[in-house]
């Protein structure tokens, strides 16, 4: 949010996801309190950067299997700071033409907003600043109403967020924002559980919590009910390296994307087993 001046509060003081997120993926928009709770989190689970990774990469796997699909419209919320590829370059990797909404609540996401609004000249990309707690202002915003057609589908992407929103609510705000959208639609989404390895992750939970930022670990049934009455396109859900874990990556070489770096040779720590990945069709 701007104050009266027009500057805006990113503060600073104070962990935020996003820019933790951002500091485990090697990037440089994080602050001191960012790298404190970060670290409290990498002695949780030391393989953090890897699991990042491996969650960024999972994106790129499920955008080009959806642009395979023909979707060629795509609200990504929990955007997070603009990592290459972002989501609308992978999108528009398969079809220039493809349209892409970022939702995100972190003023330092929006601050970057513009390294995201840089699609193809055929395709758009749009930025809305909102919280996934109010799916009502995401839905009624203008960038969404302007740029998604609701007459075709559209994939909802909340990549690493539900885990960031406790509760019973969060099951509320998937079914309002799947609503509007028309069957063939998608639901796509990584999430933290304890399932797999339990000390280790709730050791991150702490972490977080510790930090001050809100977090709940769901169980498989948990992340399952996200998508009760849509058709869970196989393998299902599954921990995240494991969903297509061979198929359907994008050209990574294309101008202006910037590939993560791999994770996968031989002396690639493994990751834990920290969250499962699903993408659902709406029938
Ligand atoms: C771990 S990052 C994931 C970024 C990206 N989706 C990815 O997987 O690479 C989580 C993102 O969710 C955003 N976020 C957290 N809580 C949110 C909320 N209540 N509403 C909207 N965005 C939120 C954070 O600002 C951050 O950008």
């Amino acid at each position: 949010m701007a104050d009266a001046n027009g500057m805006t509060d990113l503060k600073q003081g104070q962990a935020h996801s996003a820019r933790i997120y951002d500091y485990f993926l090697g990037g440089k928009d994080n602050y001191a309190a960012d790298r404190a709770a970060a670290a409290q989190i990498e002695q949780a689970i030391p393989n953090v950067r890897v699991v990042a990774r491996e969650n960024r990469e999972f994106m790129n796997r499920a955008v080009g299997y959806l642009g395979e699909q023909g979707i060629r419209q795509f609200v990504d919320i929990g955007t997070g700071i603009p990592t290459a590829p972002n989501l609308h370059q992978v999108a528009q990797e398969t079809a220039r033409d493809a349209r892409v909404v970022y939702v995100d609540n972190d003023p330092i996401v929006l601050a970057h907003a513009r390294a995201l609004l840089t699609g193809t000249p055929e395709g758009r990309t749009q930025y809305i600043e909102a919280d996934v707690t109010e799916p009502a202002k995401i839905l009624a915003a203008p960038q969404l109403r302007d740029t998604v057609d609701f007459a075709e589908p559209v994939a909802l992407s909340l990549i690493a967020l539900c885990h960031f929103v406790p509760g019973e609510q969060m099951y509320d705000i998937i079914d309002e924002l799947l609503a509007p959208l028309v069957p063939g639609s998608f639901l796509v989404m990584t999430h933290l559980t304890a399932d797999l390895d339990p000390e280790t992750v709730q050791g991150t939970v702490r972490a977080y919590q510790a930090s001050g930022i809100k977090m709940e670990a769901r169980t498989y049934d948990g992340v399952a009910r996200f998508f009760s009455g849509l058709q869970l396109i196989e393998p299902g859900i599954v921990p995240i390296g494991r969903w297509y874990p061979d198929g359907a990556a994008p050209d990574l070489t294309a101008p202006g994307v910037v590939p993560l770096p791999v994770s996968d040779s031989a002396t690639a720590p493994k990751p834990p087993a920290a969250g499962y990945a699903a993408v659902g069709r709406k029938k």
